[in-house]
């Protein structure tokens, strides 16, 4: 299958590069091809600007679309599978992801009269500081499931996966300790299993 990886983090030197590096191997071991869009390497815009707001909100899918926008769209289009890798920031996506929605899926392409593919599978995979059994306490792993998956992904993908590699924090004696490995092998059988 061809996948497409949506991946957002600002460091080379961070754990979730090695789960992003980790997941491709686990892709490209089963013979799936891989494309990327690093999006902070790429720069990607994420403000929307007023006219694409204008489209957007008025549902005037007759107004153009900015050229970066098409590129990932056409990326979309030629996937199977979309995978998402990302840290959690503040119980979401860094804003650069976030932008990246509001921009991409656009009025025509992801809502509206659709022009966007069915995909078959769409995962998530995000590292987190906080170990998973916080994150239920608080509701916070509920919260980023119902955005990432039941809104964002939602009837655009047959099926989905949201994988938390958790305590992850640089703080946590933990982190390198036991999760570091059991994680990236995660990340490796996720590619590997698509
Ligand atoms: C600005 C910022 C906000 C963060 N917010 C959360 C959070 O809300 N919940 C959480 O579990 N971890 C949070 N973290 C921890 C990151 O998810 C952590 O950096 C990442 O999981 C793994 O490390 P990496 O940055 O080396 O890839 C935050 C980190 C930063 C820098």
């Amino acid at each position: 299958m061809h996948v497409f990886i949506v991946y957002a983090h600002p460091s080379e030197d961070s754990f979730t590069r090695r789960v992003r590096d980790a997941f491709i191997e686990g892709c490209t071991a089963t013979g799936h091809s891989v494309e990327i869009s690093d999006l902070y390497k790429m720069n990607f815009r994420t403000d929307m600007s007023e006219a694409e707001y204008l489209r957007d909100a008025n549902f005037n899918d007759t107004l153009p679309v900015e050229s970066d926008v098409v590129a990932e769209q056409e990326k979309i289009n030629r996937c199977e599978v979309i995978v998402f890798i990302y840290p959690v920031f503040w119980t979401e996506a860094p804003a650069k992801l976030v932008g990246w929605f509001n921009r991409v899926w656009s009025y025509g392409f992801a809502y509206g009269n659709r022009s966007m593919k069915s995909l078959k599978k769409g995962i998530c995979i995000c590292t987190s500081g906080h170990p998973i059994g916080r994150l239920k306490e608080y509701g916070h792993l509920e919260a980023m499931k119902t955005v990432m998956i039941n809104d964002r992904l939602f009837d655009r993908v047959a099926s989905s996966e949201f994988v938390v590699l958790d305590g992850m924090t640089k703080a946590d004696t933990e982190r390198r300790k036991n999760n570091w490995k059991r994680h990236l092998d995660t990340a490796y059988e996720t590619g590997r299993n698509l």
